[in-house]
């Protein structure tokens, strides 16, 4: 029989089980994993700044949620860590499901809202760089532009970082640039900016057109990856002295694959590039090691990378590494058949240094990944990068319905920045070892 002070205790407790509510429990979870993204300025599709939002879609956020599409971080944490990195945990995808089966309770009410935009610039910058006028279409489509962004200075510079900022981020979706840095006595005038809608011509066209190479049509020299975009990232800055940029006089900075989100309206883009110098000249050069497409070994890949319509395959790349390196950032690349990637390292005496493992591969979300601190690789050892393509119609972003043999562009030159085309690639950031590297700390600081 149930004693008077058991029932109490029965009341009692459930009280002390602490029911979730939103103001308490939810609203600290999501300013710190969504409302980054999910706000009027931001690119998710809806905000999460109020109880109201949130309850309106309980339901999606404990699905996408539990099944972990959101937020998104596509890099395994149970394999390696990176700098900036989001997900909640499993006790946290656990206090959601609570909320949302007790009916999405709202606690006290809240006087303000969950989150507030966060000045990400504190310092002003040195230079601001307009991209081209981008016309977008309200034909709900993705596009892709190859964008060029000259400038020039009166004398040579320091360069210590440069951040894009997006003009609209709810449809700019990512930006890679190269620096290209002119030698002064070969290029006399640097042409407007311009943007070039990527799959309208050829890779090697599409160069041309954008007057890119010096009067005597030799290539400039270039800076792989010094300006790096995608939403709810912050830039990562180096330590002081290590991957700065001694800049020329003219420059121009090229965004291979600017990637605009769907539209519904009929809209522009332009966004703009902050550059900040500094007085203090490199002591270090970063380096870039690049396995796959257009890589080392002339880019081989086995089974080379030709991927036959309704087959799931692995296609592999391995660089032996003939000296001591301290790796500080990698990004895997591969478009629309990706199914996962996996990168890691065997040395010489035959243990794994574990580099980054993505499970279900999301070509949107193809994140600069740093360490937390440099990763010493030994001499003698071989990195692998192993990636798994699906080609059949389960893929939902199979560009072709059948499916069709997919691959590589060789016709000119090997690479290829159409989407439609596939490629393979495993981008290391990486400067040649010195002692103690791996104590080096590259936090993450917000200027
Ligand atoms: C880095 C930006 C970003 C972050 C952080 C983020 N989201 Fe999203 N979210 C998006 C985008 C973009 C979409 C649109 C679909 C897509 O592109 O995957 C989306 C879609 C969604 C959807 C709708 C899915 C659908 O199909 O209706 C839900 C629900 C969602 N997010 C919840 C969350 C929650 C909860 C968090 C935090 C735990 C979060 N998101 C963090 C960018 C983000």
């Amino acid at each position: 029989m149930l004693k008077w002070y058991s029932l109490l205790f029965i009341i009692l407790c459930s009280s002390c089980s602490e029911e979730p509510t939103f103001s308490k429990d939810i609203a600290p979870i999501l300013a710190k994993n969504c409302s980054g993204c999910h706000n009027p300025k931001g690119i998710g599709p809806f905000s999460l700044l109020t109880y109201r939002q949130a309850k309106k879609k309980s339901k999606t956020i404990a699905y996408m949620t539990a099944n972990r599409f959101m937020p998104p971080w596509p890099a395994d944490q149970k394999y390696s860590h990176f700098i900036g990195e989001r997900g909640l945990s499993q006790k946290e995808i656990n206090t959601i499901q609570r909320w949302v089966k007790q009916g999405s309770p709202e606690g006290e009410q809240l006087k303000e809202p969950i989150w507030k935009p966060q000045d990400r610039e504190k310092r002003k910058p040195d230079m601001v760089l307009d991209l081209p006028k981008i016309e977008l279409k309200d034909d709900y489509t993705d596009r892709f532009y190859i964008v060029k962004i000259p400038g020039e200075i009166p004398e040579n510079k320091f360069l210590q970082s440069v951040h894009f900022i997006p003009q609209n981020p709810d449809l700019v979706h990512h930006f890679n640039g190269h620096l290209l840095l002119y030698d002064d006595t070969k290029k006399s005038k640097i042409s407007n900016s311009k943007a070039i809608e990527i799959g309208l011509g050829t890779f090697n066209q599409d160069y041309e057109r954008l007057d890119l190479l010096q009067d005597d049509g030799s290539i400039p020299l270039r800076v792989h990856s010094a300006v790096n975009y995608l939403p709810g990232v912050f830039g990562v800055h180096y330590p002081p002295g290590i991957g700065t940029i001694p800049l020329s006089k003219k420059f121009s900075f090229v965004g291979n694959d600017m990637h605009f989100g769907p539209s519904k309206k009929n809209t522009t883009d332009q966004s703009k590039l902050h550059l900040f110098f500094t007085d203090q000249a490199p002591k270090r050069q970063l380096q870039e090691l690049m396995l796959g497409t257009n890589g080392v070994n002339n880019g081989k890949i086995e089974p080379p990378l030709q991927i036959k319509p309704n087959s799931v395959s692995t296609h592999t790349s391995k660089f032996t590494l003939t000296q001591d390196i301290s790796i500080l950032t990698i990004n895997p690349h591969m478009h629309m058949l990706g199914k996962s990637f996996l990168a890691y390292a065997i040395k010489p005496n035959g243990d794994t240094i574990r580099l980054i493992r993505i499970p279900r591969w999301d070509f949107r979300w193809q994140y600069f990944y740093t360490f937390p601190k440099m990763v010493k690789i030994p001499k003698g050892s071989t990195i692998i990068a192993e990636g798994v393509y699906d080609n059949t119609s389960q893929n939902p972003n199979n560009p072709f319905d059948p499916p069709q043999l997919v691959g590589e562009r060789n016709d000119y030159g090997g690479s290829s920045m159409r989407a439609t085309d596939e490629m393979f690639q495993f981008i290391i950031t990486y400067t040649p070892y010195e002692l103690g590297d791996e104590n080096l700390e590259l936090v993450e600081k917000q200027e």
